[in-house]
């Protein structure tokens, strides 16, 4: 290999790793980093060039991490070392460059950091571009993808949920879908998709989704996007509909009598805002404000601890979002249920008349059970399920709440209001109920979806019911359900479709 007169190779023991510690050096290039590998250099060699390029005020660190933007190698053999580069468990590997020790040495004798050019790379064997996973086993049904929260792809699916909204709020339902599942197949890729052509074998992109992603990935933006974002009927219904209580159609209500802020909508003598929507303005800050992981557990404590006081072999089921391993969250989802059977619905009232007494329930809208095992299967989807539920605002404290509560800036109080939700099936109805209200929405359409087009099956939040055999499946844990409709099992945090 070319080296350069300027990068001597020192002769091993002729600087103990000591002297290599450097002295107060001027940093000139803020922005570059470098990271020396030690395979095949040598500790003596990196102790050396480490010290050569921190006098020329280049930024050297010890040790490889995500701030590092040039790794410089001498081994030649690129496949070892993108092996040991990909076991390091590096987020940022992507974006570093990974250089032969020719762009060090062009960089020394220049006095800077010269440009990264394709003969100074060291290519890993298989190209960035290439998505881990053969895309051809992508599924059109979430139900068949795993989707952690770690979303590759927020650029397009954000995008996406605001075309998906505006359709919505026009009632299209059919390009509204089609957003939707757009979005949920590019959160399900373990990769970034960073031209067009990678999309191409991917499910339900149509050509509308391609267009989009194809202006982002042009411009940095779509400007059909932009242009809905400015508008001011979406700025408005999207406001209005973010009221706890709000729906689309009251808010598009308001919004042809002319209504654009919430003062207007307060201050018009002709509204009348139903309990819900009252409650909704009087905590909005608090509800529009997500619900952290340790506020969730700490309703999970309070939950457990009223339930429990009621009735000893009860069950607290946490569900929802927070199931799915999420940071954050709208709400806090619980299943409440007991083994004996009937007693389901006593329990959950005992528990919000418990709660109540205590002083935190700020909302509460409860709905019996109108639950009839004789009138399943249900035909219709997305219908809420039948079971005794309520749908709450409780007051957490400060202390309840493990490092505290999340509070904006300069926010002193010392409680906040938080939505939760409870539902109590009875016990043979759980493990369809737990699947059900895991969630994600998208997961759960998906494999209602699955079940009916693919085996002839009806899935809701209370049965499988298999139209074939004519008969009921059924299940004590959401595995069985899986395992029914013939899917392998998913597990709650991969189901963030
Ligand atoms: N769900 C349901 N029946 C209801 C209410 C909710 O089946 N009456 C289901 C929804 O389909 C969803 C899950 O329960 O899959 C959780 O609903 P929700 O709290 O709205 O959403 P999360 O996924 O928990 O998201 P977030 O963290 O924002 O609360
Ligand atoms: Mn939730
Ligand atoms: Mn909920």
């Amino acid at each position: 290999m070319f080296r350069s007169p300027a990068v001597p190779r020192v002769r091993k023991r002729s600087r103990p790793a000591e002297s290599a510690v450097p002295g107060r050096q001027e940093v000139k290039f803020e922005d570059v980093r470098l990271y020396l590998v030690e395979r095949k250099m040598g500790s003596s060699r990196r102790s050396f060039l480490t010290q050569l390029a921190r006098s020329k005020g280049f930024i050297v660190d010890d040790t490889l991490s995500d701030v590092v933007t040039h790794v410089v190698s001498e081994d030649s053999q690129a496949s070892s070392l993108w092996t040991w580069l990909k076991g390091r468990a590096l987020k940022n590997l992507p974006a570093m460059h990974v250089l032969d020790i020719s762009w060090f040495t062009d960089s020394m004798k220049e006095g800077r950091p010269v440009a990264v050019e394709t003969r100074h790379l060291i290519q890993d064997a298989l190209p960035k571009m290439t998505p881990p996973t053969p895309v051809a086993r992508i599924s059109q049904y979430a139900c068949q993808r795993r989707t952690t929260t770690e979303n590759n792809n927020k650029i397009f699916t954000d995008a996406f949920e605001v075309l998906a909204e505006t359709y919505e709020f026009n009632e299209i339902e059919g390009p509204c879908l089609a957003f939707r599942r757009a979005a949920s197949v590019l959160k399900s890729l373990p990769w970034a998709v960073r031209c067009l052509g990678a999309t191409e074998d991917l499910p339900c992109l149509g050509e509308h989704s391609k267009a989009v992603m194809e202006e982002i990935l042009q411009h940095g933006q779509s400007f059909e996007v932009e242009k809905i974002l400015s508008d001011e009927r979406y700025q408005t219904l999207k406001l209005f509909t973010s009221v706890f209580g709000v729906g689309p159609k009251t808010a598009e209500k308001w919004y042809r009598r002319g209504m654009r802020s919430f003062s207007d909508v307060l201050t018009e003598p002709d509204v009348r805002l139903n309990r819900m929507q009252q409650t909704g303005f009087l905590h909005y800050g608090d509800i529009s404000r997500a619900v952290s992981k340790p506020e969730a557990r700490a309703l999970g404590n309070i939950i457990d601890e009223a339930v429990h006081a009621i009735t000893s072999d009860a069950i607290v089921a946490l569900t929802g979002g927070f199931r799915r391993g999420k940071e954050f969250g709208h709400d806090v989802d619980f299943i409440v249920s007991t083994p004996q059977e009937g007693k389901e619905e006593g329990l959950l009232t005992a528990v919000i008349g418990r709660l109540k007494h205590q002083g935190i329930v700020l909302y509460c809208d409860y709905q019996a059970s109108t639950f009839d095992i004789s009138k399943l299967p249900s035909h219709r989807f997305e219908a809420m399920d039948h079971f005794a539920k309520c749908f709450l605002i409780l007051r957490l404290e400060d202390s309840q709440v493990e490092g505290g509560l999340s509070r904006a800036e300069g926010d002193r109080r010392s409680w906040r209001a938080v939505r939760v939700d409870l539902v109590s099936p009875p016990m043979d109805r759980y493990a369809f109920t737990l699947l059900g209200w895991t969630g994600s929405r998208q997961f759960e359409r998906d494999l209602r979806r699955y079940a009916r087009m693919e085996r002839r099956m009806l899935l809701d939040n209370h049965a499988l019911y298999d139209k074939t055999k004519k008969e009921f499946l059924a299940a004590t844990t959401e595995k069985d359900i899986f395992a029914h409709l013939g899917l392998e099992y998913i597990e709650p945090w991969q189901r963030n479709a």
